[in-house]
């Protein structure tokens, strides 16, 4: 028996990092995952290895609303139904406030806050009428406190907070659950760009990472991608049944406090 025996989850941002590790332990439970992402070499990939049983890839850039209809399309054809949405997909921009053009804030502001929105909008609906399920949303340490440098990510990581609060008032009539995941550093593309340029030295950049992190984060070290998918996979099923509204960190410690040493 698996924790999500008979579920249709529709995750966002899933050809790799976090939403990897979800779709991946997701269908180890037992359910059937639509795996949503703009990197179709990746997201397809993935879909084949898990089993034409167990997953579908659909490219499904967050912002657009014609792919968010397509991808629920293509999740009832493939599956009959949702009942679970994981929005995952993310982009971070590191720059100063002042020195931030307009074109790159709304960019960080389209993908991780209004392809969120789009995604409680378009997928609710389905949700509800499927009988009930829940909406996990990828927020971040930075979405319940400040980091110099990641203005832009980190106003759209609040502004995830405010919309898996409202969801969650809103839906829990309709038997949906709705709360929101805040990573720390996760050892993903993301926190390590390096892993992905063919010209870096992965071992150096590797030490690098394991140097910040030892100093920063109070475990001394960078999370792993399988942690987080543990607890959206807590948030999405039943282990959690009485928990709607709620931000969860999940960061080694690190917004406790300033350790020192
Ligand atoms: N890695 C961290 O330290 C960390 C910390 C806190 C929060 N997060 C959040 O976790 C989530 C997953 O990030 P990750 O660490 O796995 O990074 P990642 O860069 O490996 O994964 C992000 C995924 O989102 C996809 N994506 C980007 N833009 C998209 C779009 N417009 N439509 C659909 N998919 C899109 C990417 O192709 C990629 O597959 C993000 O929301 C990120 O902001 C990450």
């Amino acid at each position: 028996m698996g924790k999500l025996d008979g579920r249709v989850v529709v995750i966002t941002g899933a050809a790799r990092g976090q939403g990897e590790q979800e779709a991946r332990l997701f269908v180890a439970e037992g359910a059937r995952v639509v795996i949503g992402d703009v990197l179709d070499e990746q997201g397809a990939a993935l879909a084949a290895e898990l089993g034409e049983d167990a997953a579908r890839y659909v490219h499904l850039d967050v912002v657009r609303e014609d792919d968010w209809a397509a991808a629920v399309a293509a999740a009832k054809d493939a599956f009959g139904k949702i009942d679970g949405l994981v929005a995952n997909a993310g982009i971070l921009r590191f720059n100063a406030l002042t020195a931030t053009p307009l074109e790159e804030f709304l960019k960080v502001m389209q993908v991780n806050q209004v392809g969120c929105f789009l995604g409680i909008r378009t997928v609710a609906p389905e949700i509800a009428a499927a009988g009930g399920g829940t909406i996990v949303n990828t927020a971040s340490y930075t979405g319940v406190t400040g980091m110099a440098y990641v203005g832009a990510y980190a106003a759209s990581k609040h502004a995830v907070l405010g919309l898996t609060r409202v969801a969650a008032l809103e839906l829990a009539a309709q038997g949906i659950r709705v709360n929101a995941v805040c990573p720390g550093a996760v050892d993903t593309p993301m926190t390590n760009p390096a892993a992905l340029d063919p010209d870096a030295d992965p071992e150096a950049s590797a030490r690098a990472v394991d140097a910040l992190y030892r100093k920063l984060v109070p475990m001394g070290r960078i999370g792993r991608p399988e942690e987080i998918a543990r607890l959206a996979l807590f948030l999405t099923c039943d282990d959690s049944s009485y928990i709607t509204g709620q931000p969860f960190v999940v960061d080694g410690g690190w917004l406790a406090g300033v350790a020192l040493g």
